[in-house]
């Protein structure tokens, strides 16, 4: 695995901010032009969607920034498993976004057909590869205990790793809910990718993929890792404790 850019911070608040700084600088540093951003869901991005929408309404360029999701569960919006849904409750209803810039995966369509659909429409928006991949400038990512990220999961990774589409129907292994989600060569095709990962759940996860131990590449993360874009970690102290440089 190509040796990612750790940045460890105290705690997940830490972490929060430190990527809403990140985020200001991508920005500035991209200057003009649409600014294509996937979120992800879960419980980690929560603290960043709530410090974006209490101290950096006035700090981001909201208009730029065009919004996806990594995945999104097979729900109706105002689910609260939906990824979209809370992101509207936490970010969006506070901040100045361009709704029209907001993509959510159309989850009253059928799976198959939603996920289709999410693919053509950031082939439509987005610049793309050589090879027809969308480009997304930022794609941030989280990681679950099972080293599973967006919806890959080591059950169906070998699939979606190598899908040659650029969204799937994808199940979770547990509960058996479908989801969308973008594959591993979108994920892998971004300018940057930035995972955050915090909490002492994840701390073996974590050494396991990051020291390259042995039996790391069965879990999903330990393929991402972008062709020519950037490959960035944020950690908090817990997720980082055994990590081994
Ligand atoms: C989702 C996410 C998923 C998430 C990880 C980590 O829809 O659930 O996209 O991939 O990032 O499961 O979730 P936590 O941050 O809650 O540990």
């Amino acid at each position: 695995m190509t040796t990612p850019d750790l940045h460890v911070f105290v705690d997940g608040p830490a972490v929060a901010r430190a990527f809403a700084d990140h985020l200001v600088k991508m920005l500035n540093e991209k200057k003009t032009g649409p600014f294509f951003w996937a979120l992800s869901g879960g419980s980690t991005p929560k603290l960043l969607f709530k410090l974006l929408a209490e101290e950096y309404r006035n700090k981001v360029d909201w208009e730029r920034i065009h919004f996806f999701w990594g995945d999104e569960r097979c729900v109706p919006h105002d689910d609260p498993e939906s990824n979209y849904g809370e992101v509207m409750r936490l970010l969006f209803d506070h901040v100045p976004v361009v709704h029209s810039q907001v993509h959510a995966v159309n989850t009253s369509l059928d799976p198959e057909a939603a996920a289709a659909a999410y693919g053509d429409l950031m082939t439509q928006l987005m610049p793309t590869t050589p090879e027809g991949w969308p480009i997304l400038d930022l794609n941030m990512l989280g990681m679950g205990g099972d080293g599973h990220t967006a919806s890959i999961f080591p059950s169906n990774m070998e699939e979606l790793l190598t899908d040659p589409r650029v969204c799937a129907v994808a199940v979770h292994p547990d509960s058996g809910q479908k989801r969308v989600t973008m594959t591993g060569p979108v994920l892998n095709a971004s300018d940057e990718v930035v995972f955050l990962i915090t909490g002492n759940s994840k701390t073996q996860r974590v050494a396991q993929i990051i020291n390259e131990e042995h039996g790391a590449t069965k879990f999903p993360v330990a393929h991402i890792k972008p062709t020519s874009g950037k490959l960035r970690w944020f950690l908090d102290e817990a997720a980082a404790s055994e990590v081994g440089y």
